[in-house]
């Protein structure tokens, strides 16, 4: 349901190309191009109201462009709402919003896996498939350490748990690109790492696009094959770690304290 059946080879998953979005006078994302291929993890740096999160917005769909397209496998889905994107593959972590505070994480995670299945009604579904279904859930929810939790309201849940059913969500739809803005934000010590071991594994399955807004640069580092840094809405740098970070307009304009400060 994802990738068109014969992409060109070497067609990146995700393009974005001369994207840019203004507010008022203000152009938040300024004609932003930047191509991401499968099996990559790329770390979007920059200072805070550099852009990144609306930069997310416009590729998932939350936002209209003023100008400039999304492309997924060379299609141009600048037209398409957040709904069609999320079918295209494009999984952003669902925001609070999107989540049913009264139902259960279980209930919230069992949705998203029928969301991406297609299974609107449940009535019309053997025991067994909706037995599959509920053991898909488990399993996501397992694997962001919440397992223990599945049967509370989501409103009720901790915001560091939150933040992990909202991984989870994003598992349970099944991208081709993951967008983790800022994931770990707000959570205890102990909880970082359950969620960076999970972007590591989906790094290891080597098929995927994953992009990362953090601000912690030891974990860019540990994580990054790629680090691009927007700055005024403006892609600024763009390259291997190593280079970017050690690049002198990075260190000196990007790389000071606004950017060690965690979030
Ligand atoms: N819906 C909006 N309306 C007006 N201004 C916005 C809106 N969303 C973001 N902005 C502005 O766009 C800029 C970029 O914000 P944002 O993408 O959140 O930055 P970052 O995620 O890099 O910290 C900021 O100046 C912010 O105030
Ligand atoms: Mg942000």
């Amino acid at each position: 349901m994802t990738a068109p059946s014969h992409p060109q080879p070497g067609t990146p998953v995700l393009e974005t190309r001369g994207l840019t979005i203004q507010f008022g006078g203000h152009v938040a994302v300024d004609h932003v191009s930047c191509a991401f291929h499968a099996g990559t993890l790329t770390a979007i740096v920059g200072p805070n109201g550099a852009g990144k999160t609306t930069w997310f917005n416009l590729i998932s769909g939350q936002l209209r462009a003023t100008a400039g397209s999304v492309h997924v496998f060379g299609e141009d889905i600048t037209a398409l709402g957040a709904a069609a994107r999320a079918d295209k593959g494009l999984g952003r972590a669902f925001q609070l919003t999107n989540l049913f505070p009264n139902l259960s994480a279980l209930e919230n995670v069992r949705l998203a896996v029928a969301s991406r299945h297609r299974i609107g009604h449940i009535f019309w579904q053997t025991a067994a498939r909706r037995r599959d279904i509920i053991d898909r859930a488990a399993d996501y929810l397992a694997q962001v350490n919440l397992a223990h939790r599945a049967d509370t309201p989501v409103a009720s849940l901790s915001h560091g748990d939150q933040r992990k059913l909202e991984v989870a969500l994003m598992l349970a739809l099944e991208p081709e690109v993951f967008m983790f803005d800022e994931p770990t934000a707000g959570m205890s010590v102990d909880e970082v790492p359950v969620i960076l071991d999970l972007i590591a594994d989906i790094k290891r399955r080597q098929d995927k696009v994953i992009l990362l807004v953090e601000h912690k640069m030891d974990v860019v580092r540990a994580l990054a094959d790629r680090i691009v840094v927007l700055h005024n809405g403006q892609l600024v740098a763009d390259g291997e770690p190593a280079t970017v970070i050690a690049s002198p307009i990075v260190q000196e304009a990007y790389l000071g304290t606004p950017m060690e400060t965690p979030a």
